[in-house]
Order: C-alpha cells, then structure tokens, then sequence
C-alpha cells in the first residue's frame, strides 16, 4: 500500500490479536499490507510500568522485532497523555502522596526511560497527545486541559519534547490530536486547528524540538465529508512552519443498528470510503505529510463500538477481514471525483 507514493501506509495493532493463534488473518494482514505500525495500546505509561519501578516491555518489545522483522516503521505512542496512566501514579497525586514537583520528576523520568530504552527503533513519537480542550467542554473556550496541565501547567509541553529529543535525537517528535484536519474560524478561542498551529508556532519560536503534527482523522460519517482542499490547506499550513504532518489514527465510523441490512449499510460504507479518501488524497498532495496510519484494520478489533454506543463500520476490512470500499480507496484503486 502506498508505495507508488513513497508514503507509508500503517496501522494500529492490538498485541492480542496479533498473537491470537485462533485469528491468524490479523498478523497476515499487519505483515503484508503495511509499512508501518502503531502500538494500539502497549506503549501507554499503565501497559509499560503498571508497577511503579518495574517496567514491562514485553509486548511493546515484540511489536518492534516484528516490525523490523517485516521492514516496518515503527510509530511510538505515546509519552505525555492524560489517559491510560498507572493506578499509582494518579492514586499518588490524588492522596498528595505524590507532590506536582515529583510528578514533573516522574514525567521526566518516564520520558527519558521509555525513549531510550527504544532509542533508534522509532520513527515518530507522538510525544504529547490531546493536549487542547474541544469547544464542547467546559469553559468552551479553548485552553489545554487535561491531567499534566492541570498539575504542571501547559508548560509541560516544551518540557516533554526536550526531554524526548534529548533521550533519541534522531526521532522525529510529534503532537497527536484529533478535530484538526481542517481550519475553522480561525479564532483559536474556538478553532482548535489554529490553536494547534498558534501552539506549535510559539513552541518553535522558543526552540523548542518539536517536527511534527499528527493528525488523528478519527471521522464519522453522520458528520459529512471535508472537501479535500480544506485538508491540504491544512497539512501546508503546518508544513509552511516547517513542521511535518501525518495522519495517525483514521478511521470512519457510522451509525449502526442491530438487524441493519445491507441496504442500508452500503451507503455508510460509501460515505465511509469517501472520508479515508479525502485524507489520503490531501496526505498525498503535501510531501512533507509522511505517513497515513489507520487506527486498526479490521472492524473485528475496533475501539468505536465500546466507545459509541451504536457505531461501529469503521476500519476498511470488515468483521470478517473482507476489504471494503475503503480498502480500495488506500490501495488506489477507488478514486471519488
Ligand atoms: O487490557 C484490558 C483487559 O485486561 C481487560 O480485560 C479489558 C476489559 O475492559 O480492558 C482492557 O483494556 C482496554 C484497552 O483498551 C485494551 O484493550 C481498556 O479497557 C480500554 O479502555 C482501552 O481502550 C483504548 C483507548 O485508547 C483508551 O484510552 C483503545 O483500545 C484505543 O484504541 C484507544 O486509542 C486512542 C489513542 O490512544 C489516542 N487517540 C484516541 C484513540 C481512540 O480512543
């Protein structure tokens, strides 16, 4: 996939279905239609040191050697991110146990080990992940939310990026985030793309080493399509500071009922396909958009239907790893006007 442009095409994987002997078709298909992958969930601070002290890298060891074993690259995810940390560490800061001093320490730590313990084995980091708030949350005006701004103020940010590039210079290092695929307003009290871009510029202007923006391009279809020139306007705008861009973690989930039948799902397929090809298409028309990763392959080990109720049809294989129209879109085979 994706040869013919030189872009790297990849996916999330979920290490379980990877070594599930009862559904060999997902390690195949990882093996043979990607050039790079993504730990679904195996690089997170809870996967990695669950203990506080004692680090496990067991399955996030395994994806590397199989990348490599199948001349992938590797994407790491992720350093500084409000969800899936250990129980000890937010139990600690909660109880007081663990003061804001010792949790920048801690931070600092956890970035400085886990770089380099996989030090020239990673392509991209996504150092710091959904840092901005959405305008749906309280206050809507936007502003960094989360855990780590909360207890170390936005300038953990800068922080976290020197302590990754100074762990593996040669990684390139990122921010994740999803709902920037496109400008809005332009206000970035209510645009979060232009927050984005505002962040990242002043993080530049500071020095500070950041190269590149992911863009996660976790759609639906019920929200309707970009227009494709929307998206590259987007991808040159952060690539004119300089920056490169991706997308990270795509997928286009539909609403869906039980006993749904066939007519009724063709058309979410189609608007589906139309989506992941809007993405693409924009990735393609910007060279410094490296690499287009899909969040999971298969809607057999999709994260959509536990997170939204009654949506699902999201990946471009299907329950039953048939290729759907999306499928076609990535491979080139599917061009929507
Ligand atoms: O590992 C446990 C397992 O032992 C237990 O039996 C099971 C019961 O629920 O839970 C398992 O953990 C789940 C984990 O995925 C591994 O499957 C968690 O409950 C579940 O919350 C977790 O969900 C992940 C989610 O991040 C959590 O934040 C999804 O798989 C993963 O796709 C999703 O990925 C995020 C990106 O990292 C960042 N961007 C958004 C994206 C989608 O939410």
């Amino acid at each position: 996939l994706g040869l013919r442009h030189n872009l790297y095409l990849g996916t999330a994987v979920d290490m379980a279905a990877l070594d599930d002997p009862a559904d060999p078709r997902y390690r195949q298909i990882v093996g043979s239609e990607f050039s790079t992958v993504t730990a679904e969930n195996v690089m997170k601070w809870e996967s990695l040191e669950p203990t506080r002290g004692s680090y496990d890298w067991a399955a996030a060891d395994e994806l590397v050697t199989f990348a490599r074993q199948h001349d992938q690259r590797v994407r790491g995810h992720v350093l500084a991110w409000q969800n899936q940390l250990p129980k000890w560490l937010t139990d600690g800061v909660a109880d007081g146990s663990i003061s804001n001093a010792q949790l920048r320490d801690l931070l600092h730590k956890h970035i400085t080990d886990v770089v380099t313990h996989f030090r020239g084995k990673i392509w991209q980091w996504d150092v710091v992940n959904e840092a901005v708030s959405d305008p749906w949350d309280t206050p809507p005006t936007l502003h960094y939310k989360g855990f780590w701004a909360e207890h170390l103020g936005p300038d953990y940010i800068a922080d976290a990026f020197r302590w990754a590039r100074a762990a593996d210079p040669k990684a390139l290092l990122f921010y994740n985030d999803y709902n920037i695929e496109a400008f809005g307003s332009g206000d970035p009290a209510n645009d979060k793309t232009q927050f984005v871009y505002d962040m990242a510029k002043g993080l530049l202007a500071r020095g500070v080493p950041i190269d590149g923006i992911g863009s996660q391009g976790h759609l639906g279809t019920q929200y309707g399509n970009y227009d494709t020139l929307q998206v590259v306007a987007a991808l040159k705008k952060f690539s004119a500071l300089g920056l490169a861009t991706a997308f990270t973690e795509v997928d286009v989930r539909s609403e869906v009922t039980e006993g749904m039948g066939s007519n009724e799902i063709n058309p979410r397929l189609q608007a589906s396909a139309a989506n992941y090809h809007v993405l693409l298409q924009a990735c393609l028309a910007d060279r410094h958009c490296l690499s287009f990763t899909v969040w999971g392959f298969t809607d057999k080990h999709s994260w959509v239907p536990g997170t939204f109720t009654n949506e699902g049809l999201a990946n471009i294989y299907d329950e039953n790893y048939q290729p759907k129209r999306a499928y076609n879109v990535l491979r080139g085979d599917l061009i929507y006007a």
